[in-house]
């Protein structure tokens, strides 16, 4: 890092097209931007914006069109190259070797050297001083495995603050952070911006592309389609213009309370050590149970135990049965099937095809006695359509779905086997609005059906608009259970932080 204040850049996009193979994914996109302003980029799942991005980025070329970097064509051979010029792009999966320190991590192909040995002091002295700034007290010799995702997502944008951007591209970069986190990058943004620095934020989060950007840029089916001032624009007409139409309601009817019946799910005193001590929660089939609280407060770690993924204790019953789980695989086995909240590391196999990823969990189905592929298709393609999934060709590796879209695989996946209790993770993560209200829809769908789900969500509205009744955990403990008219954001909020019964 130097501190020498460089301006930003200005850049202008002009007819840029990609073709992946035969399948036109940009078709000629052209816009302007100017240095020190901050930009919303906008559109739905599959719109382009990642793969626009990665091409400013360096990480993949165009197929044509040319692009300029303060007037001047660039063409970078890789992310290097736009690094060089000071281009730094945060991944929307993230992009960190796990196997490597954080202070690695931050370093990565700028190694700092002092003659031919490299500099770990002053690597490792740099790293901490980034890791302050984004809030994140970790020591920075910690192997990034070991970080949960939204410590993951603090290092990348450690990452790209060490690398002295003039240009910052974040791609969904608060999908797993704290509200406290995401006030304190949206305040090192406004410090960049100050500075000169030139910032394209893409995210689904209409209110925070309000909050944070001057204008808005809109991307739909691979074409541009307009842009505004962020100030001169509401939410609604942002995702009109994304989507092309009205937008109706985002949340269905609620599903009707079940009757009293035996739980499709017990979980009596589970403790997962260091993250959950003794949960009890049930779950009836047709009910949608949430579970609410922040980043961090052991919900994800919780389910991970009962899936035997990590240690655990207590016990776990399963239609009155008393079951205990070594894997995700065999929890589907019994009619229990969980969406991971780490999609790329847990949730997909993304160098699999789609069909592969689809099938793997309800894979006796296929199997008779060698994998019957006409099957697997025709079953491919019911759930791109059930799911409303947008690839290019079905003979795709999951790998080529626009994030969105790996959300909606996924989902697709962990439905396929037809469990009687899922769990989901954050299903709406990383998805627009559009789809959003698709997954709603869906689940509110699953309940009627008679199936138990559970959502595991950080948007508390989105829990306030699906679930019967929310579980609220905090730092590993039962925190509170609010149902009916006490199921508020100011109710939930107050269990998640601790502040419930303050004043009480
Ligand atoms: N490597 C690839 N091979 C084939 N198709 C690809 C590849 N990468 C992206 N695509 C396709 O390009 C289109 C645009 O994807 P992109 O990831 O840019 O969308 P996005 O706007 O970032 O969506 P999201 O909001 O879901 O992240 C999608 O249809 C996607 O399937
Ligand atoms: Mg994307």
């Amino acid at each position: 890092m130097n501190d020498a204040a460089k301006p930003g850049l200005a850049v202008e996009f002009d007819d840029v097209v990609k073709d992946f193979g035969t399948v036109r994914v940009l078709h000629g996109i052209g816009f302007a931007l100017e240095p020190g302003r901050v930009y919303g980029l906008l559109g739905e799942n599959g719109a382009g914006k990642s793969t626009l991005m990665k091409i400013l980025g360096g990480y993949q070329p165009q197929t044509s069109g040319t692009i300029r970097v303060n007037g001047r064509p660039v063409a970078f051979s890789s992310s290097r190259d736009a690094e060089a010029e000071g281009i730094v792009l945060i991944h929307q999966e993230f992009n960190l070797a796990d196997d490597l320190s954080i202070s690695d991590n931050i370093f990565l192909g700028h190694e700092k050297k002092r003659g031919l040995l490299l500099d770990n002091r002053a690597m490792h002295a740099e790293s901490a001083k980034v890791l302050a700034k984004v809030g994140l007290a970790v020591d920075p010799a910690t192997k990034v495995s070991r970080l949960i995702v939204a410590e993951k997502q603090l290092v990348e944008i450690a990452k790209a603050l060490a690398r002295n951007a003039r240009l910052l591209i974040m791609d969904e970069p608060t999908a797993t952070l704290t509200p406290s986190e995401t006030n304190r990058l949206f305040r090192l943004i406004e410090e960049m911006r100050a500075d000169g620095v030139t910032v394209i934020y893409i995210s689904h989060k209409l209110d925070e592309v309000e909050r944070i950007t001057d204008e808005v840029i809109v991307l739909r089916d691979g074409r541009f389609v307009g842009r505004s001032p962020t100030k001169d624009i509401s939410r609604r007409q942002m995702a009109n213009m994304m989507i092309g139409r009205e937008v109706n309601d985002l949340f269905p009817p609620r599903a009707p309370v079940p009757r009293e019946t035996a739980p499709a799910l017990r979980v009596t005193d589970f403790s997962v050590p260091g993250w959950a001590e003794k949960i009890s929660f049930e779950v009836r089939p047709g009910e949608i149970l949430g579970f609410a609280g922040l980043v961090g407060a052991g919900r994800t770690e919780l389910f991970e135990g009962i899936l035997g993924l990590r240690k655990g204790s207590g016990r776990i019953e399963l239609s009155g049965r008393t079951v205990t789980f070594r894997s995700p695989r065999e929890a589907a086995d019994h009619g229990l099937t969980y969406l991971s909240e780490d999609r790329k590391g847990k949730g997909l196999h993304v160098n699999f095809g789609l069909g592969e990823n689809l099938t793997l969990m309800a894979l006796e189905r296929y199997v008779k006695p060698l994998l019957d592929p006409s099957a697997e298709h025709a079953a491919l393609e019911a759930a791109v359509k059930e799911y409303g999934i947008r690839t290019g060709t079905l003979r795709n590796k999951a790998s080529a779905l626009s994030g969105g879209n790996q959300q909606k695989l996924a989902l697709a996946k962990v439905l396929h086997p037809e469990p009687k209790v899922v769990v989901l993770d954050e299903p709406t993560r990383g998805v627009d609005i559009g789809a959003k209200r698709d997954i709603y829809f869906l689940i509110s769908r699953l309940a009627s059906q008679g199936l138990a789900v559970i959502v595991i969500s950080s948007e508390l509205l989105e829990l306030i608009g699906v679930a019967h009744r929310v579980v609220v955990m905090r730092a590993g403990r039962f925190s509170a259970e609010v149902d009916g008219a006490h199921l508020t954001e100011q109710e939930l909020i107050a269990h998640a932080t601790g502040t419930a019964n303050v004043d009480a």
